[in-house]
């Protein structure tokens, strides 16, 4: 069996162009989703997301701009800036790329978005929202990861998902989505961490297994039944030599490995990640829907 490739580059391609025509439609009512990032530091990692986040939004049509606080900033102008653009109509979402520098206390930067433009759903409303299965905005990576099995006919519904990873970020809110009685949701929920006693007797019980632990090739195949759906969230550099950058990118599974036994696989990269920048996207015009009153 050679398993079949769920491409996240194709499925965000088809929710952009949807999100496309949502945002024509919105102008034409006057009203243009509106983004704004804002970055403390230079990491060249958040330096990219930001990018590509921003570049994105001009591909479909949301309004962004980008606010750069140099690595020292203090923590008062990063709120005082929160605030201000709370109060600024021009912006329906706002992000504030992770990680912070350490001198500045993220939980207190996060819940002062107001949770009406907190797009990330990183609020500890929203994310009490998702877990009580109210409307909100749900967080994007694990947004991502629904659509890609929804949108590639492996509804989740009925199925036992095993999460390998409780990150706040990714496994703890996937589980939130995925177990609530709704249409693509509707799961059977199992998360592991390291303190899981014999993790390949639970991970070969999953219909669709999720990495998301930050170690790579962690799942190898004997540790999955055949046929599994696997979708990685990993994204983890390893030195190749053969690279002109030094390095290249693999997921927390064994990719080559998997292809013998799995029936889809997300790749890495080209699989989660350009879903998380859509659903970025998504939360933003859905936010600008709610703020205007033309949320359907
Ligand atoms: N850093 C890594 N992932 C994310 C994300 O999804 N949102 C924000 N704000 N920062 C991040």
């Amino acid at each position: 069996m050679t398993a079949k490739i769920i491409s996240g580059t194709e499925i965000s391609a088809q929710i952009r162009e949807e999100l496309k025509e949502k945002v024509k439609e919105l102008k034409g009512k006057g009203v243009t989703p509106g983004l704004v990032m804002v970055r403390v530091g230079e990491d060249p990692a958040s330096v990219s997301y930001v990018k590509g986040k921003s570049k994105a939004s001009e591909e479909i049509g949301i309004y962004s701009e980008t606010i750069v606080f140099p690595e020292d900033a203090k923590e008062e102008e990063v709120l005082a800036k929160v605030e201000e653009l709370n109060k600024d109509l021009k912006f329906h979402g706002i992000l504030v790329q992770l990680p912070l520098p350490k001198h500045i206390d993220t939980s207190k930067v996060l819940n002062t978005i107001v949770p009406e433009k907190d797009v990330d759903c990183f609020h500890p409303v929203n994310v009490g929202k998702l877990l009580i299965g109210e409307p909100t905005f749900m967080p994007c990576t694990p947004q991502g990861v629904q659509q890609l099995l929804v949108r590639s006919g492996y509804d989740p519904g009925g199925k036992h998902v095993v999460i390998c990873g409780r990150s706040n970020l990714n496994g703890k809110p996937l589980a939130a989505i995925l177990v609530q009685k709704k249409s693509g949701a509707n799961a059977t929920v199992t998360i592991c961490h390291t303190g899981t006693k014999d993790l390949p007797s639970i991970t070969r019980q999953a219909d669709i297994l999720v990495a998301a632990m930050g170690a790579p090739k962690a799942i190898t195949a004997d540790m999955v039944k055949e046929g599994v759906v696997v979708i990685d969230v990993g994204v983890n550099r390893i030195p190749d030599a053969t690279k002109k950058s030094g390095f290249r990118l693999v997921g927390d599974t064994d990719f080559d490995a998997m292809m013998e036994k799995a029936e889809a696989i997300t790749p890495v990269p080209g699989g989660v990640g350009p879903m998380t920048v859509t659903m970025l996207m998504a939360n933003t015009v859905r936010a600008a829907e709610m703020q205007s009153g033309l949320a359907k």
